[in-house]
């Protein structure tokens, strides 16, 4: 093994990933244990980290690696958890997984937005109490998503893939973004809105956003106050861009109907206030977790890595080193 072919999988990654690292590469991986100080030692060295959302990458990481590090692959499309600054200025490149999960995350939150109002979470949870005495005319009423204003915050891929999936569900789709996207207000027939606007026209938000210094509790209690009463919230994309406190108030005082949530703000702690509250449904940051989702980002991450290990351009990079 030379130095500049050691791979270190900071946990774990499916097979169909790892097969293609360990054909070419002196592979470490490593387990679902977080352990930091283990991490450190491993990555000495190294010329790829295969790194995922619960592995900060930060300077004391690179420093860790060292000279050698070329790329860190991030096996998520996310990338809140790796500090870019610091992997520009050591010249090293990072790439995501984009694409390949698009699909299975928009189902999932389209999955949550039909949890959470139909209260699948509290008839559930009635069914296995045992206390469930039967049919009745007016029990857990919920609402329909069909013809629904649904707003969705970022139109990129996943958002955008999220207004392809409710087209079956005839919602007047509207969006708020940075930019405007004319070509798919037109395609899927998404109007553009202020985010004051569409949070105030909404029956179901929805947030497609990245994690950062912008976006940190983009949804806080003034943004939750626009809410319509009664709207539906849903987040898969990170937990930071909700003010959990004020999800909650607005959860328990009845403003917002529910809630559906993939993401938290320090996972896997979850707010035990969330956790008492019934309306909302809570998935465990599974949005890409599909067989087929999981093993082709495992497949793209190694492609990065293999691609920048061999003098390549990675097929999906976030940084470029220039050296
Ligand atoms: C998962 O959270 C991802 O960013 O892919």
């Amino acid at each position: 093994m030379t130095a500049s072919s050691k791979v270190v999988v900071a946990r774990t990654l499916p097979r169909a990933g790892l097969a293609l690292l360990d054909e070419r590469f002196e592979v470490d991986a490593g387990d679902l244990a977080i352990d930091r100080d283990g991490l450190r030692e491993r990555v000495a060295g190294a010329a790829a980290i295969v790194a995922d959302p619960t592995v900060p990458v930060d300077d004391d990481l690179l420093t860790a690696a060292g000279p050698a590090l070329q790329v860190v692959a991030n096996f998520a499309v996310g990338y809140d958890n790796v500090d870019l600054d610091a992997c520009r200025s050591a010249g090293v490149t990072v790439t995501n997984t984009p694409d390949v999960l698009t699909n299975a995350t928009a189902e999932l939150t389209v999955a949550l937005m039909l949890a959470a109002a139909r209260r699948l979470s509290e008839g559930d949870a009635l069914v296995r109490s045992g206390r469930w005495t039967g049919w009745e005319p007016e029990q857990l009423l919920g609402t329909e998503l069909s013809g629904a204003c649904v707003g969705i915050v970022g139109l990129g891929r996943i958002g955008s893939r999220v207004a392809e999936l409710l087209r079956g569900f005839s919602c007047d789709i509207r969006y708020w973004g940075r930019a405007r996207k004319p070509e798919l207000e037109t395609s899927l027939e998404a109007k553009y809105r202020d985010l004051g606007d569409l949070e105030g026209e909404a029956d179901f938000l929805t947030l497609h956003l990245p994690l950062n210094s912008e976006t940190h509790h983009l949804i806080d209690s003034t943004a939750l106050a626009h809410l319509r009463k009664g709207a539906i919230l849903i987040n898969t994309s990170r937990g930071g861009l909700v003010d959990t406190s004020a999800l909650v108030q607005a959860l328990a005082s009845g403003r917002l109907a529910a809630a559906g949530l993939d993401v938290y703000e320090n996972e896997p702690d979850v707010a035990d206030e969330l956790l008492r509250l019934k309306n909302v449904v809570l998935a465990p940051h599974v949005g890409s977790a599909t067989r087929r989702t999981r093993d082709a980002m495992a497949r793209l991450a190694a492609e990065n890595v293999i691609a920048v290990l061999t003098g390549g351009r990675p097929p999906s990079p976030v940084v470029l080193a220039s050296g």
